[in-house]
């Protein structure tokens, strides 16, 4: 049988296919395939270990053949599933929940304190001017006894609150269903509607889906009701927040600053976003951690190896 993995991953996940016996071809461009390739790539494969930026829908399962049984997202969003067209082919989609969960909530903090204590912009004063103490150099926010809004409590959600309340924060969240275990846990407070979670919190960090329902959940008006000093951080999907607004609401100081992770326009950014000093970017690289990434890897191999023996996989995609 034939397994095709549409771009070079770290950790055993290509050596786990190879021992299991199968033919394992392996995109070896840097970047992300362009359709067309993409579409010739994946012909013929029994399995495909795919990547977030590879579109799994009608075109692709007709491309791929009637022999393919399984397609393993190398995350843990499967926003890019069409999942009807795949049922409709009997194809079953997995994914990597779990494995990347500390690694994306650990940078969802990273960017929650480089954006609070101003780190890139200090980093860059720094480079260019002599490296000295003042008064009213670079003054941030400090987060002991700040509110947390965590905007969606799964897995990584709940862990972004876990450290927050280590670090003295107030913690409150916004999901589609209360959880009170995690509250009594934590001690957060669960807000009804995420409007009531935005007007009170002093950092909101996004973990929620992108969904038809989630899409530019942050728009003009959800940011104008947030706090002037606050800070927005997202490490879900890009489309979650509307963000030629939020560069409006950037520039016009209607929030303090944002980090973010992901991007509505991925690769690019959308324009005016990187001149501004009020926020940090990074490239879609929160489960970037050697440990996450491998066992991505390793987790996607492993559930196209139960699929090719006919037993289930492990992380099967649930429709959210
Ligand atoms: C995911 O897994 O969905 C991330 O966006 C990439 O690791």
């Amino acid at each position: 049988m034939k397994v095709v993995v549409t771009r070079k991953i770290p950790g055993n996940g290509v050596k786990m296919l190879q021992d299991a016996g199968y033919e394992v071809v392996v995109g070896e461009q840097d970047g992300p395939m362009d359709r067309a390739q993409l579409l010739e790539f994946i012909k013929g494969a029994d399995g495909v270990l795919g990547q977030l930026t590879d579109k799994v829908d009608e075109e692709y399962l007709n491309a791929a053949g009637p022999q393919l049984k399984i397609v393993a997202n190398y995350a843990v969003g499967f926003d890019n599933f069409d999942l009807p067209a795949l049922s409709s082919h009997n194809v079953i989609g997995t994914n990597t929940p779990d494995v990347l969960t500390e690694a994306v909530a650990e940078h969802a903090f990273a960017l929650i304190m480089a954006i609070t204590r101003r780190i890139v912009e200090a980093h860059k004063l720094a480079r260019t001017q002599s490296s000295s103490f003042g008064p009213e150099v670079m003054l941030g926010m400090e987060l002991k006894g700040k509110v947390l809004g965590v905007l969606g409590l799964g897995r990584i959600g709940s862990r972004v609150a876990e450290i927050g309340k280590a670090m003295g924060m107030n913690i409150i969240y916004y999901d589609i269903k209360q959880n009170p275990d995690f509250e009594a846990k934590v001690g957060a407070e669960f807000k009804a509607t995420p409007d009531e979670l935005l007007s009170i919190s002093d950092v909101v960090s996004i973990h929620v889906p992108l969904l038809d329902s989630t899409k530019h959940l942050i728009n003009a008006d959800r940011l104008k009701m947030m706090k002037p000093t606050a800070y927005l951080v997202n490490t879900s999907r890009g489309p979650v927040v509307a963000e030629a607004e939020l560069v409006e609401a950037l520039k016009n100081k209607v929030i303090a600053g944002a980090a973010l992770d992901v991007g509505e326009t991925e690769p690019k950014w959308v324009p005016g976003l990187v001149e501004l000093d009020n926020v940090v970017l990074t490239p879609h690289i929160a489960s970037a951690t050697n440990e996450a990434r491998s066992a991505m890897g390793e987790l996607a191999a492993e559930n196209i190896i139960e699929v090719l023996n006919e037993r289930p996989p492990k992380t099967p995609v649930k429709k959210p």
